[in-house]
């Protein structure tokens, strides 16, 4: 007898999908993580995006990638706008950054990942690569806790207020970069403790959404908007709130922007404005980092970590993958 298929097909799709982009990202980040403390940020960025440029051509999609290497003109790989899979299938949205925190890996430093979010096509913003203005927390509060426009001392107290807790309880992650002093001043004003990363704010972004283990509270500060669209991706899997604005401060970034769609370069983004629909995110360690373990290399396996989530169900998966037919990894 035919077992009746209970999901819909639309569905059925996108739940394959979720195991297959976890592919994606594991390859990206072996192949990254062959290159890893060798000094050559360059070669391992390229090692991988071929690997999932290779691995995305081979999905049954109509993929178009909305967040990639960069425009056209500068990329000659996964660039915006370039068709990816096999193209039959759904029409989707994909962001990729293939290797999130290129200096972390060139140097071996804890915390570069391979990255990709897919949505239904037409629902991921299409943000240039320019700089974002970022805030974010965990889910479980008011909306509207905190907010971008608000000074880091206020968004501190409001948080600390919700959460019932003394603001010295409270850690705010910020990258480190001269541009944020007065934002770092402002949270330790406030009383609170700043946690400092030198690269990586989509997993900084992440670790907003379960502080108890990750001791962090809140994420604050200026990155890249490709990294904004994606750490939006994956709250948007596990709840939290995200506000971003795009720093557009120059006519030339305004026009790249307007070109893509942006009508108010002044928007404030939640996120709901950048993933408008469901969407799959995708996450493989390079190097060791505290969300994500890195690739590990045996003599017969490869040893991969992986965390994978759905927004259709908010399910959040940690894949642990040995893989045993190394040669296939072996194709660069
Ligand atoms: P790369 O992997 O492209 O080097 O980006 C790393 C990163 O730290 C991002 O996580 C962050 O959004 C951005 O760089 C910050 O930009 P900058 O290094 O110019 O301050």
């Amino acid at each position: 007898m035919t077992p009746t298929i209970t999901v819909p097909p639309q569905q059925l799709l996108e739940r394959i999908l979720s195991l297959e982009i976890v592919r994606v990202t594991e390859r990206a980040a072996v192949s990254a993580a062959r290159l890893r403390g060798r000094g050559n940020e360059k070669d391992a960025d390229q090692a991988a995006v071929n690997a999932m440029r290779r691995e995305l051509n081979k999905l049954p999609i109509e993929g178009t990638v909305v967040i990639g290497e960069g425009e056209r003109d500068e990329a000659p790989m996964l660039f915006i706008g370039e068709t990816v899979g096999i193209k039959t299938g759904p029409k989707v949205d994909i962001a990729v950054d293939p290797l999130e925190g290129t200096t972390l890996c060139a140097k071996n430093m804890p915390g570069a990942i391979a990255t990709m979010a897919m949505a239904e096509g037409g629902t991921l913003l299409n943000a240039p690569d320019v700089y974002m203005d970022k805030i974010a927390i965990g889910p479980g509060y008011p909306r509207g806790v905190v907010d971008l426009d608000a000074s880091p001392e206020e968004n501190i107290r409001r948080l600390a207020k919700a959460k019932d807790i003394d603001p010295s309880a409270i850690t705010a992650l910020v990258l480190d970069r001269p541009r944020h002093a007065a934002i770092i001043n402002g949270i330790r004003r406030a009383g609170a403790a700043v946690r400092l990363i030198t690269d990586g704010d989509v997993a900084g972004v992440i670790h907003t959404a379960d502080p108890d283990n990750t001791g962090i509270d809140i994420y604050m500060g200026i990155g890249g908007a490709p990294e904004g669209v994606l750490a939006a991706a994956a709250l948007r899997c596990i709840g939290g709130q995200m506000q971003c604005r795009l720093i557009l401060d120059s006519d030339e970034k305004r026009e790249r922007a307007a070109k893509m769609g942006v009508t108010d370069p002044r928007m404030k983004y939640e996120i709901e404005d950048m993933v408008k629909g469901d969407c799959l995110f995708s996450a493989t360690g390079v190097t060791d980092g505290s969300m994500l373990r890195g690739v590990k290399f045996g003599k017969n396996v490869i040893e991969t970590e992986t965390v994978v989530m759905r927004s259709v169900t908010g399910t959040v998966r940690w894949i642990r993958a040995e893989h045993r037919q190394i040669e296939k990894f072996h194709l660069d």
